[in-house]
């Protein structure tokens, strides 16, 4: 058996294909020819480490790249993101080919809300509306009346009749922000991101004390008593935003780190510190993003293998929940950024 012939046997244990490379290949020039060659486009989550935001034809939040997946002319889409967000496009593009670099870039947030178990809790509560953070599976958004990003969830949740009563899944964090800011008392699962749920006060309190005039900015996905005390609360376009417009020198910065490469482009004469999670191990990189490489990246473009493939019911009834998203979206006027 050839390598490519013992790599696809491998690959759904491996997640990826599984090939040794030669050392002197040129991987953004090979990137960038097979680009051309397939009408490919790659996109591009801001936690993707730089030199795949570097090599990306659209860098973006969940909303952004959402957006971008259902216009995109290519004939092929290249994730460079999570399972979930590979996901998520090919609901919106069924008739295009999406890649995903490494089948194993998971979530722990889509994975706390197994879809059999979530069912049976709907079932409790038939008359109400359930809004899931796009963080999860294609199979719990069949379950899902409309799904929301951090970007538009305020709008999502205040698109919903006072009289009707909401589950929100899978994010504790993110919906008991959305209970104080919307008003509206929710159901809200049991799930977390493993990156945003680490972030140490004690340690953000230390380094607040060393950089007074440091804005402390943080996504919604983190714990409540960090947002109580933050300067500004975003998604990662929002923080990024606001690091680009604020006239603050400084910011601490509590999300995932890979954000920070595109708040110091923006902004090269200002310091961007990354909070710190409260061990000693490099828990804000989260660890399925950081899957992707360029190694992994230029396989699949190359095999266009690992391929995303979903059932036909699935696309059909799981894009009803993202395209009322996408028409709320469009609606508050939260367009897709250049
Ligand atoms: P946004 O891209 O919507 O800010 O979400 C952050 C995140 O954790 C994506 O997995
Ligand atoms: Fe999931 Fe958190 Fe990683 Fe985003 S950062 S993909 S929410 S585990």
């Amino acid at each position: 058996m050839n390598s490519l012939a013992i790599a696809e046997k491998n690959l759904l244990k491996n997640g990826y294909l599984d090939i040794d490379l030669d050392p002197e290949l040129d991987l953004v020039a090979e990137i960038n020819r097979l680009k051309k060659e397939k009408n490919a486009i790659i996109l591009a989550h801001y936690y993707q480490e730089s030199e795949i935001q570097d090599i990306a034809d659209f860098i973006g939040d969940s909303l952004g790249l959402s957006q971008k997946a259902s216009t995109t002319k290519a004939d092929i889409i290249v994730f460079a993101g999570v399972h979930f967000m590979a996901e998520t496009a090919k609901m919106l593009s069924p008739e295009k080919k999406v890649l995903l670099p490494d089948l194993k870039a998971g979530c722990s947030l889509a994975d706390s809300c197994p879809p059999h178990i979530f069912r049976k809790f709907k079932e409790k509560y038939p008359e109400h509306v359930v809004v899931s953070y796009i963080n999860c599976t294609a199979e719990l958004k069949t379950l899902t009346d409309i799904c929301c990003t951090s970007t538009n969830a305020v709008q999502v949740i205040n698109s919903i009749p006072k009289d009707k009563e909401i589950i929100f899944a899978p994010d504790r964090n993110l919906g008991a922000y959305l209970q104080k800011k919307t008003g509206r008392k929710m159901i809200i699962w049991n799930g977390t991101c493993m990156v945003h749920e680490i972030f140490s006060h004690e340690k953000i309190v230390k380094l607040q004390n060393r950089h007074p005039e440091a804005k402390f900015i943080a996504h919604p996905e983190c714990e409540p008593h960090l947002l109580e005390v933050a300067d500004y609360i975003g998604s990662t376009s929002g923080l990024l935003k606001y690091t680009k417009e604020n006239p603050a020198e400084e910011f601490i910065v509590a999300t995932e780190v890979g954000i920070i490469h595109q708040m110091q482009k923006a902004s090269p004469h200002k310091t961007f510190i990354p909070a710190p999670p409260n061990n000693t191990c490099a828990c804000n990189e989260c660890p399925h993003m950081k899957r992707n490489t360029m190694e992994k990246l230029y396989l699949c473009m190359q095999y266009e293998q690992p391929e995303i493939h979903l059932e036909d019911w699935i696309i059909e009834k799981g894009v009803e929940s993202i395209n009322r998203m996408l028409a709320i979206s469009e609606n508050a006027g939260l367009k897709l950024a250049d």
